[in-house]
């Protein structure tokens, strides 16, 4: 069996920083990536990375807009130690061959983002996560990293709450192989897939959340999923916030710039969570078309749209029938990023060190990226923090995970049994007699009920209902049944896998969703429209009960220096 001191379940930006660092280290690392390792959700981030790196910005400046925008949910030691830590990381980034874009000086530019009290995104045109993606996949090439690509991680191994490795299917032959670790980090990204329709990629599938929940981790607080403010109708794609940093208008059906009256300082530039409201108002109340308002980038002129914002132009064009230079482009609010994730402390680690046992956790077991939750975003990402969150935190369990590596010993895996078990699970959904249910319709009903009941407003009911309909799924799932039961790059086979995955991760978002009857961040609810920092000021924590059943908790939120206020833009 395959084994190597650290393991990396997942080939985004997130796991290419681990690798990179724990590599640095001496490690012998590998990495486990579903679709080959340029192919990662991270590449379709657009708009930027935050940072302060300008003379006239400080990173405590950075830490309040992020502690703000978080709605005061997010750990304030980790969000000084992202923000703090974030120019290095960018000079690091810089001097592997990102090419960001440059003011007329020669120094790294930044444009503004929503949310942030002074131009703090660093960018490469539209196409940042892209490039920050092949160029850390260049250094990794460079350092002869072992990568096992097209590999799908179908379990956690954990032994006495200590990981072993996990037991993963190559998805080109149908194989099942043992993979032995003595730290494995998950870093497998979002949760796209749950919402229809979403800006993620179909490879999005919560795998990390749902292998880390199974296992005995904890989720926290995943009732916080981000709509982001421009997203295309038809499919969902982005549009990015950089088109409203670089002075893109949102118009409602009478050309009026609304954002005026829901956020009269920072209009179009309020955080996320406030811009999306702001636009399923006006639609709601009549002044949206066909279920959308405008983004009219116009007046930016063809110079600045063609060399910052060309991918744009080009996604308009192919999927609104919208030439950004002429007309406005129809957008909506759309399913974006979960603030939740697998609870790690700053070190990714899953598994609290502090002798408190203030939460549940796997030995061994480390989370970076999206699919983990630091917590640095809290209540409400800011745009540009989620690159900057994957190069920090990545690069930081890169780290805690080699310093776990060398201090522990290799735990023993009965190898036959736990691959007889991989196979067994295949046996039965291919022994499943043909005629029952299609992976796809069950897969688009769950998508469709997250997005009615627990999308950019939220209430009882249709939360209530929401978890029904995805619980109903479950109830079901059984009963989906293959036409194809071949080995060779069986992608229904994988869709079924996913799906179970999902299906953990939507009751989850649900049930934390339902309990916190308050309204903070992304969770805007109709019957509890005020923030209660009396009752609400702390984290939700999911974990698996002894009888595989959803346990829900709180714990605190970590404060150093910013007192919760009225949040207002
Ligand atoms: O709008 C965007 O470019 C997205 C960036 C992000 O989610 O950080």
């Amino acid at each position: 069996m395959p084994q190597h001191q650290v393991l990396i379940v997942g080939g985004g930006l997130a796991g290419m920083r681990a690798a990179q660092k724990a590599q640095e280290l001496g490690m012998d690392v590998a990495m486990i990536s579903k679709i080959f390792p340029t192919r990662s959700h991270s590449a379709a981030a657009q708009g930027g990375v935050q940072a302060a790196v300008s003379e006239d910005d400080s990173w405590e400046s950075h830490a309040y807009d992020t502690v703000k925008g978080s709605d005061y949910l997010g750990d304030q030691d980790a969000i000084e130690i992202l923000c703090s830590e974030a120019p290095d990381d960018i000079y690091s980034l810089e001097r592997m061959g990102v090419v960001f874009n440059r003011t007329e000086e020669g120094k790294i530019d930044a444009r503004a983002f929503g949310g942030t009290s002074v131009k703090r995104t660093c960018y490469v045109a539209d196409q940042t996560g892209q490039v920050l993606l092949h160029v850390m996949w260049e250094q990794l090439i460079k350092s002869g990293l072992k990568v096992y690509s097209e590999w799908f991680v179908m379990d956690l191994i954990v032994e006495d709450n200590k990981v072993a490795g996990c037991v993963a299917m190559e998805i080109p032959t149908g194989k099942i192989e043992v993979f032995r670790s003595k730290s494995l980090i998950l870093a497998t990204g979002g949760i796209g897939q749950v919402y229809s329709p979403t800006t993620n990629g179909l490879v999005v599938t919560a795998d990390g959340q749902a292998l880390a929940y199974k296992a005995g981790a904890t989720l926290m607080d995943m009732e916080m999923v981000q709509h982001h403010p421009t997203t295309m109708q038809a499919n969902g794609v982005l549009i990015t916030e950089g088109a409203r940093g670089e002075g893109a208008y949102l118009l409602n059906s009478k050309g009026e710039r609304f954002m005026e009256k829901y956020a009269p300082n920072m209009k179009e530039l309020a955080s996320r969570d406030v811009v999306s409201r702001a636009e399923t108002m006006e639609i709601r109340e009549g002044r949206g078309v066909d279920g959308c308002v405008f983004l009219d980038l116009r007046h930016l002129g063809r110079d600045l749209i063609m060399t910052k914002l060309s991918q744009i132009y080009e996604l308009s064009r192919d999927y609104a029938n919208t030439n950004i230079l002429e007309a406005p482009v129809p957008i909506q609010p759309g399913h974006h990023y979960i603030m939740g994730g697998i609870k790690t402390d700053v070190d990714g680690r899953t598994w609290d060190v502090s002798g408190q046992n203030r939460w549940q956790g796997v030995e061994g077991l480390f989370a970076a990226g999206e699919c983990a939750n630091v917590s640095v975003h809290g209540g409400n990402r800011l745009g540009g923090n989620s690159l900057l969150d994957t190069i920090v935190f990545g690069r930081r369990s890169g780290q805690g995970s080699t310093d776990y590596a060398k201090s522990t010993d290799w735990v023993n895996i009965d190898e036959n049994s736990v691959i007889r078990g991989a196979e067994d699970k295949i046996k039965e959904i291919f022994a499943r007699p043909s005629g029952g249910l299609r992976t796809a319709n069950l897969r688009s009903e769950m998508g469709s009920a997250m997005n009615d009941g627990i999308a950019v407003f939220r209430n009882e009911e249709g939360m209530k209902k929401t978890l029904e309909s995805v619980r109903s799924v479950r109830d079901r799932f059984p009963k989906i049944s293959l036409d194809n039961k071949g080995k060779i790059f069986n992608t229904d086979l994988l869709s079924v896998l996913e799906l179970e995955f999902m299906l953990d991760v939507a009751e989850v978002i649900g049930i934390g969703a339902i309990e916190r009857k308050e309204s903070r961040g992304a969770h805007a609810r109709e019957d509890y429209p005020d923030r209660n920092d009396e009752e609400y000021l702390k984290h939700t924590v999911v974990n698996l009960d002894e009888n595989g059943e959803p346990k829900l908790n709180y714990i605190p939120v970590t404060m150093t220096q910013w007192e919760p206020q009225v949040r207002t833009y």
